[in-house]
């Protein structure tokens, strides 16, 4: 891993946005496979001002490793989570009555407030509240005394493409609810909806903060914006060759399966990842991974394979050596995901 890619990342995120704009990093899944606990420290070293975690374990791990400051719990917390909300003093999302009025109390038994971002469902049709139910929903959160909104923030349906009418659309439905909140008495500091995509592509979905994550970690959200953000990958793999074979030969022509995601006809040969790396499930940006080079990390639940393309004129690779997947990393610190894992 490439600390100084992570902190590059980050401070383009920051130029992108402007210096009015506030950048929480998000580093949910374990920093997109990259190690929460490193990735965090490096993006806040670089200048973001919060992070974001999909769960309240996940935000746990990142205090029990000593990291205070704003972190926010974009998923939720479910029933029971409330007391370790309040302990650990995270901002979570927020949506559903009952979870309100359960965080509220936690909040009072312990005589603190607890910090909520108010989420708003403007078209994902994922988490949020219907925007329908925002002054009423205002209205309870108000009158329960021990919420404090520090934000409100929703998010865009299709996360890589966001100049399209149907984002623009969400946007609309979004300015409408922070205006809703405003009428019924509420005027959150945060307000935020802009992705990677949208710091890169969308400005007018920056209001206050933003939330980037593909491109922290190297990845542009879309071809046609590499050359904007401008970013390096961080992750660099070192794996061995498993299977050396030529699968335009069995299958061509077209595209075939393996395990639920297709190779193209191009690629060949296949590495095993490192024991401890096969485990691991690695999220989105690293489930199709594709650095500079062309190869193609495959990473599902159950196996975790890199195709790689033969080296430049050789017809296939030899099963065995260690090879390089190429990303930034300089050798300037590395840990392994044995290390990440059990930190
Ligand atoms: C709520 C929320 N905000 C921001 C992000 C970051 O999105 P991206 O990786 O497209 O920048 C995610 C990622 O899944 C998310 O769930």
């Amino acid at each position: 891993m490439s600390l100084s890619a992570l902190r590059h990342n980050c401070r383009r995120a920051r130029e992108l946005s402007g210096p009015d704009v506030a950048v929480m990093a998000v580093v949910k899944a374990d920093a997109y496979g990259h190690g929460a606990v490193p990735a965090a420290r490096a993006f806040l070293d670089a200048g973001a001002q919060a992070l974001g975690v999909s769960s309240v374990a996940e935000a746990v791990e990142l205090r029990r490793a000593g990291l205070a400051g704003a972190l926010l719990v974009l998923g939720g917390a479910f029933p029971g989570e409330e007391e370790t909300v309040v302990a650990q003093d995270l901002a979570v999302a927020l949506w559903d009555a009952d979870q309100a009025r359960a965080l509220a109390g936690a909040a009072r038994t312990a005589g603190r407030q607890v910090a909520v971002h108010l989420k708003v469902d403007t078209g994902m049709t994922r988490l949020g509240l219907d925007l329908a139910d925002v002054s009423s929903f205002a209205a309870l959160v108000r009158g329960l005394g021990t919420l404090r909104v520090a934000g409100v923030f929703s998010h865009f349906a299709s996360a890589d493409a966001v100049e399209t009418a149907a984002a623009r659309a969400q946007t609309g439905r979004f300015v409408g609810a922070v205006e809703a909140l405003v009428a019924a008495g509420l005027r959150p500091p945060e307000v935020h909806l802009a992705n990677s995509a949208a710091v890169l592509a969308a400005p007018e979905a920056r209001f206050t903060m933003v939330r980037p994550g593909i491109m922290l970690y190297g990845y542009s959200p879309a071809p046609h914006l590499a050359a904007r953000a401008a970013v390096r990958p961080a992750m660099r793999l070192r794996t061995r060759v498993a299977r050396a074979h030529d699968t335009t030969v069995r299958d061509a022509p077209g595209n075939r399966r393996s395990g639920g995601h297709c190779c193209r006809e191009a690629e060949r040969g296949a590495a095993r990842l490192p024991g401890q790396a096969r485990r691991r499930r690695l999220p989105r940006s690293q489930e199709r991974w594709r650095p500079r080079g062309g190869c193609t990390v495959i990473a599902l639940r159950s196996f975790a394979l890199v195709t790689l393309p033969p080296p430049a004129g050789e017809a296939e690779r030899d099963r065995g050596p260690e090879q390089t997947v190429p990303g930034d990393a300089r050798n300037e610190r590395c840990w392994t995901a044995s290390e990440t894992e059990h930190k």
